[in-house]
């Protein structure tokens, strides 16, 4: 279904010249499901928190969002939680409005908060249809048993990411900047790509300049000494970050992982699901990422 979907979406990428003209949306008909399969599996790349993978880092087949991958962070041990339908692992017990909730404001059905890297802040954005949609998705995946500990914080968690979001409108889908802003908003692009720094825990002066230490998903255990990467600088800037490279540059390294240099990038940066993006959807992305101004790498 998810291969079908996305080859459907290609299918109106390229009839997209006649598409676009009717208002820069894609005349598809998509179903709940189909959207949110999309979504999770290409920019969202919830599997790169959410699945376990190999000694490769690889995602081992037939367990994709059953959790377990698990990495030292600043924050603390992080454990990505099982968010298949699985009634005693996983959330298999969640409504699609207890899903949404869960992703808007980080409030689990008992009341308790999801803790970070869980990507809430970016997640407050996505639209009443997205949001469902991934809700609809999840709930229609083959439960998974697997059950896995839960992540020990060593920073205190806020109180709350703010007040509930209601309603967010539905972005007008197309090859613009406006588009891929929101595609690389919601594949969360800044929060990997941004240092620490002024006190706060992403120095937003310094957006998308990289110099952000991660764990390398590739080691077997991610965040510890030796197997930490460090993001790069993906700002406009020639030197340091991505001016000079061409478009085609830009898109072999975000869907293939490869530079121009022909070096290749670790399995923390989640080019193994951003290789599934419509061309159209890669297009914005890129669109956006040229509009981002030229900054130094702290
Ligand atoms: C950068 C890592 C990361 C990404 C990407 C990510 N998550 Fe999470 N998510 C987490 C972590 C860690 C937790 C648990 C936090 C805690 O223990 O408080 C979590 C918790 C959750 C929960 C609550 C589960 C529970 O049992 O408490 C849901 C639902 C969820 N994520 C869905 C998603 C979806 C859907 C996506 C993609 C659109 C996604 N996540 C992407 C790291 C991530
Ligand atoms: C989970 C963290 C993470 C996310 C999310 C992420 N990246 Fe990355 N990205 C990295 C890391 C780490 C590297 C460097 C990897 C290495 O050096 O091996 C990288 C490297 C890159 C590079 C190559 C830059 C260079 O000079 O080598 C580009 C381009 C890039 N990312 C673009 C993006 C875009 C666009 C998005 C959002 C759509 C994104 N990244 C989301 C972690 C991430």
């Amino acid at each position: 279904m998810r291969w079908g979907s996305t080859c459907g979406r290609m299918v109106a990428a390229a009839a997209g010249i006649a598409v676009l003209t009717l208002g820069g949306s894609y005349a598809v008909a998509e179903t709940p499901v189909e959207r949110g399969a999309y979504l999770v599996t290409t920019i969202g790349s919830c599997g790169n928190c959410h699945s376990p993978r190999d000694a490769g880092g690889h995602i081992v087949p037939g367990t994709e969002l059953s959790g377990g991958f698990a990495f030292e962070d600043d924050v603390g041990h992080v454990v990505g939680p099982n968010i298949t339908p699985d009634l005693g692992t996983g959330i298999g017990t969640w409504t699609e409005a207890q899903i949404v909730t869960a992703m808007r404001d980080g409030r689990r059905p008992d009341g308790t908060l999801i803790g970070p890297p869980m990507p809430i802040s970016v997640y407050r954005h996505l639209s009443d249809t997205d949001v469902t949609a991934i809700a609809a998705y999840l709930r229609s995946l083959k439960p998974v048993r697997h059950t896995v500990a839960r992540t020990q914080y060593k920073i205190p968690l806020p109180p709350s990411y703010g007040p509930p979001v209601t309603h967010v409108d539905e972005p007008v889908r197309g090859e613009t900047v406006a588009y891929g802003g929101y595609l690389a908003n919601f594949g969360h692009c800044v929060l990997c790509h941004t240092a620490p720094g002024g006190g706060q825990p992403f120095d937003m002066t310094k957006a998308f300049a990289g110099g952000r230490d991660l764990p390398d998903a590739s080691k077997p255990n991610p965040g510890t000494p030796g197997a930490v990467v460090i993001s790069r600088n993906i700002t406009s800037d020639p030197v340091q970050g991505i001016g000079t490279w061409t478009d085609a540059q830009v898109k072999h390294a975000i869907v293939a992982g490869v530079r121009p240099d022909g070096t290749k990038l670790v399995r923390t940066m989640p080019f193994d699901w951003y290789a599934r993006m419509t061309p159209a959807d890669l297009n914005a992305v890129v669109l956006f990422l040229r509009t981002v101004p030229p900054v130094k790498t702290p």
